[in-house]
């Protein structure tokens, strides 16, 4: 979906739909003669624009728009950024199943959208235009919207929530694609398109590779599959830059578990067990597209399956990772550390100022914080208030989970310099504790994405399925570093 900046007498063109953001209370809706009447309509209390209520109105004549959609945002007072995005997010989607090709998007007069609710409102917009590429969809959504504001600059703002946007719904995208359609092949040739696309270097290092560079954690979680394993490198580097960040995602294609198998009940959705390497690969299309100044990014990528099989790793094993630290495997399945060891190591080598991991980490974090949130863990003070100002402006929320000495000593080992599970307790603490161990000194902070990566009901006018979060979050810190 194209967004474009409109003017106000957009809002009567002769269009498929128009839609206005509605606050309660009195108020112009400003869409001729269609507006009219659903000003009757807003008086008669039919529409009593409480938030996300929604109304289409019909014209009866021709001339103007063919349809008007009034969606509610409650008192004027009280419009956050969320919800303007979610009436983003209701317009598109509401215009796709009206057929519209193109959509004119504006707010009743009481409502004034200032740059960040007109970016918010931008995103919502293209949020609606994803498609789950395999099953065909009933509905298209329209190709073109346009946005009236009184904003100045609307252009670029919208233009800067389009790219960022696209990158979170390529996320999504990979997120749903299944591991039969999405494995570490299919990540790579993506990754790959989208450096070629946006002049990025990629690099992927291969299994022979990975075997000169003594990778010795990733290789051991791929021993159980059928397919290769890569760790990938996507980089912008900017004519001149003054920090280099490197972002590390986990890009497990399919977790059965291994040798620990999982329970067979919701096993399939461990397809989304890429969701940390597909939020790392949407936000360096969303980099390469946007071309944030002064930081130079490095997207870092592990990427195989966790299989069970007469070649598959084993608990007792000990396996020697990249960095020459030992792992003592307790349970196969807790296997994303064991590869992040390996990408973690590698991201070290580019000096970076900060390294920030976004991983399916612990069914434990999704006990904790449910679908609302990731898991924040860092012992860097900084990068925790960055990464929180980040998730305020972004509503990609994290919440700031403990990072006690006391996880450390539960990974240790009696066999080696570290174990890959300390039990029940605390497990989401103790996988990040494990981390820190692989970030030789950099400031490094985790996101355990488990819960926030994807949810299975729709909420909030969002479909069930990927969420592609983390593009929006890193995109908005690496922005504004
Ligand atoms: N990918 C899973 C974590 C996960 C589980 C994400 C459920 C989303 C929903 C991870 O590889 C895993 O299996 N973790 C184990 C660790 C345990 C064996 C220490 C877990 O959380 O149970
Ligand atoms: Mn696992
Ligand atoms: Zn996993």
């Amino acid at each position: 979906m194209r967004l474009t900046a409109g003017k106000s007498s957009d809002l009567d063109s002769k269009v498929p739909l128009v839609v206005l953001l509605v606050p309660e209370g009195k108020g112009s809706l400003r869409a001729g003669p269609l507006g009219k009447r659903a000003e009757g309509l807003v008086k008669s209390k039919a529409f009593k624009a409480k938030k996300a209520e929604t109304l289409v109105v019909h014209a009866e004549s021709s001339g103007g728009p063919r349809a008007l959609l009034l969606v509610g945002m409650g008192k004027a007072k009280e419009v956050t950024r969320a919800l303007v995005r979610r009436a983003g997010l209701i317009a598109g989607t509401r215009g796709a199943a009206l057929g519209a090709k193109k959509i004119v998007v504006g707010t009743a007069s009481s409502l004034e959208l200032d740059q960040e609710a007109l970016g918010a409102l931008g995103e919502g917009l293209v949020l609606s235009a994803y498609r789950y590429p395999v099953k065909k969809s009933d509905s298209t959504p329209p190709g073109q919207a346009v946005v009236v504001s009184g904003v100045r600059g609307a252009a670029a703002v919208l233009k800067n929530a389009q790219q960022v946007t696209e990158g979170t719904n390529l996320a999504r995208e990979l997120g749903d694609l299944p591991g039969n359609l999405c494995d570490p092949n299919h990540l790579k040739s993506i990754a790959r398109k989208v450096c070629t696309a946006g002049k990025l270097r990629f690099k992927a290092h291969d299994k022979a590779a990975l075997k000169r560079m003594k990778m010795g954690g990733i290789l051991a979680v791929n021993a159980g599959s059928d397919l290769p394993c890569y760790i990938l490198e996507m980089e912008y580097k900017p004519a001149r830059y003054k920090k280099t960040i490197c972002i590390v995602g986990k890009g497990l294609t399919f977790d059965a578990g291994g040798i620990s198998l999982k329970p067979a009940g919701g096993m399939e959705e461990m397809k989304y067990d890429m969701c940390g390497a597909a939020a790392t690969i949407g936000l360096m299309k969303a980099v390469a597209a946007t071309k944030p100044k002064d930081v130079r990014v490095i997207g870092i990528v592990g990427t195989t399956e966790n299989m069970p099989s007469g070649s598959a790793y084993k608990p007792g094993d000990v396996v020697t990772t990249g960095s020459g630290k030992t792992i003592e495997v307790i349970n196969t399945d807790a296997e994303g550390r064991v590869v992040l060891s390996d990408a973690i190591h590698l991201a070290t080598k580019f000096e970076p100022d900060a390294i920030i991991d976004m991983a399916t980490l612990t069914g434990a974090v999704v006990v904790a914080l449910g679908h609302e949130a990731a898991g924040l863990f860092s012992k860097d003070d900084k990068l925790v208030a960055r990464l929180e100002e980040a998730a305020a402006r972004t509503d990609e929320k994290v919440w700031h989970m403990p990072s006690y000495e006391a996880y450390d000593e539960a990974v240790k080992s009696k066999w080696a310099d570290i174990r890959n599970s300390a039990g029940r307790d605390a497990g989401s603490c103790t996988a990040a504790a494990f981390l820190f161990n692989f970030s030789g000194g950099v400031p490094h902070a985790h996101l355990d994405v488990a819960g926030a990566a994807w949810e299975m009901a729709s909420k909030e006018d969002f479909p069930p399925g990927a969420r592609g979060f983390g593009v929006r979050l890193l995109h908005d810190a690496l922005a504004n570093w």
